[in-house]
């Protein structure tokens, strides 16, 4: 089998990976073997104070903070959050909560400069392409988190999980050194209220601002409908689309069809979900097709679809590189050994309402019984949502909190069924999890995609217990020969 590809995007994207599991060290390994390595934007702020709190181990955050244009900001941040050798295990980590709607220079500080720090550490050291994810329902840090990318060279910015629309703008005005602001989704707002967000780089750096390239924009959808509605309507021009399908790991679009589910109540997706590539590919855009596209087979169908290439999330999740934390990975190749892992479309995990994947482990947040005895509490307020209140205020709530806070604030009680704290999850994945002054500390809450088993693909021997990012990328291009005089222009 071999496919002649004749351009100068990547064929291979390996997906944006929050919290921090595509961190700077799986996407600086991807993009120095030539293809696009993304950093998750995902929490930043959260996870550069915790790891400062660990004591930094290897100087990296340090490093990176040393380069910041705007050094008093990084001395500030380091000042209030570094422990030399670390905290004791079991002492509580600093918390940083989601910034607010109108942030002090403060909060915009630290996430601006914990999305420089990880862009600028997968940049370090060579000249290939780096991206950042972003999710469009975690609104409230998105200005300042792309300003920050930008300021460490960022290449692409990709953001799905919703219909992003306001980004190729902000990413023109903040090229032109100018301010922007994006619409904050409220619940209960009227037509006439006006929930905006703003940033300005200008005011931020008192005047100070460097030229900054303008990345390119990828929009992660699911739909020919919101493709060719973004392909009009957007703030500014989306440079291409990743068509994400279904089974690819993290959250999933809703079923478009009917909301029926199996007796697991997983969604059921249909037809409708099924993507008509030929109307994608004629909106003349590059585009990449996701979600189960992790073998070289896989690779050599897509591009005859017409697609540039392919998102690979899975495949990279569980390589050396990744932010999983070693004992997850352990775990993770013990079942791809020993069986077939289970991986739940969970239509009620997520805060967020979206299908969830969540791969079933004993004693992980994924196991009801296990979860039961966790205090419910929301101490990182990512995916709060935003409401009206009846004096016309904003207020901020989880249906992953505490039930009663989360009815008090309004919110339906049929809402917190089943819900898991994602937030603190997705932390403790990646060896950052809360520990809590009762002796309890947050359990893991691991996702991925369903063709999880296909891992074993990239194992050397059946023993391996480890493989690299360069790995899956040599066996992913098998067959694929690059038209290199093309590629290069
Ligand atoms: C551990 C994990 C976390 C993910 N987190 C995000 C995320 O934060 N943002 C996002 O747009 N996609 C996320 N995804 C989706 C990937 O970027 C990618 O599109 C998807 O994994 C492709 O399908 P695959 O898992 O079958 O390879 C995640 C996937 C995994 C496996």
């Amino acid at each position: 089998m071999s496919s002649i590809i004749s351009r100068p995007e990547p064929t291979i994207i390996q997906g944006g990976m929050g919290v921090a599991v595509s961190d700077w060290r799986l996407a600086r390994s991807v993009s120095q073997a030539g293809q696009l390595g993304v950093v998750s934007g995902t929490a930043l702020d959260a996870v550069l104070v915790r790891r400062l709190q660990l004591g930094d181990p290897g100087g990296d955050m340090r490093r990176a903070m040393a380069e910041f244009p705007y050094i008093d900001m990084a001395d500030r941040i380091l000042e209030k959050y570094f422990v030399e050798g670390g905290k004791a295990d079991g002492e509580p980590l600093k918390n940083t909560m989601v910034i607010p709607m109108e942030p002090t220079q403060e909060q915009l500080e630290l996430v601006v400069v914990a999305n420089f720090v990880e862009v600028f550490l997968a940049k370090e050291g060579h000249d290939g392409l780096i991206g950042v994810n972003f999710l469009e329902k975690i609104q409230l840090p998105t200005l300042p988190s792309i300003f920050g990318a930008m300021l460490a060279g960022v290449d692409y910015v990709l953001m799905g999980a919703g219909i992003p629309r306001y980004i190729p703008g902000i990413l023109d005005r903040f090229a032109e050194g100018k301010a922007a602001e994006m619409p904050i989704h409220i619940v209960g707002a009227e037509k006439d209220d006006n929930f905006v967000v703003k940033f300005d780089p200008v005011e931020f750096t008192n005047g100070e601002l460097p030229w900054l390239n303008r990345p390119k924009f990828l929009a992660i959808v699911a739909s020919v409908t919101l493709a060719s509605m973004l392909s009009k309507k957007a703030s500014g021009y989306v440079d291409g689309f990743i068509v994400e399908g279904p089974t690819a790991g993290g959250h999933n679009a809703p079923p478009r069809g009917p909301k029926t589910t199996n007796d697991r109540g997983e969604p059921l997706y249909g037809k409708r979900d099924v993507v008509d590539l030929a109307a994608i590919a004629a909106l003349g855009r590059p585009f990449w097709l996701a979600g189960s596209y992790g073998t070289p087979e896989q690779v050599a169908k897509a591009l005859e679809t017409g697609a540039t290439g392919v998102q690979v999330g899975t495949a990279f999740a569980f390589c050396e590189e990744s932010g999983f934390g070693g004992d997850i990975k352990d775990i993770v190749f013990n079942m791809v050994r020993d069986g077939e892992p289970d991986v739940k479309t969970d239509g009620q995990a997520s805060p967020t309402g979206f299908p969830f994947k969540v791969l079933q482990i004993e004693g992980s947040m994924s196991d009801q019984k296990v979860y039961e005895q966790r205090t419910r509490v929301c101490d990182l307020g990512f995916l709060r949502e935003g409401f009206k209140k009846e004096d016309g205020t904003i207020g901020w709530r989880c249906p992953s909190e505490k039930i009663a806070a989360f009815t008090y604030k309004g919110g339906d009680a049929e809402a917190t069924v089943g819900r898991k704290c994602v937030c603190n999850g997705l932390m403790t994945n990646i060896g950052l999890g809360q520990r809590r002054k009762n002796g309890e500390h947050e359990l893991p809450l691991v996702t991925c995609g369903n063709d999880v088993a296909g891992i074993k693909r990239f194992m050397k021997t059946p023993d391996s217990t480890s493989y690299s990012a360069a790995d899956v990328i040599e066996c992913l291009m098998a067959g694929i020969i690059i038209d290199s005089a093309v590629a290069a222009r």
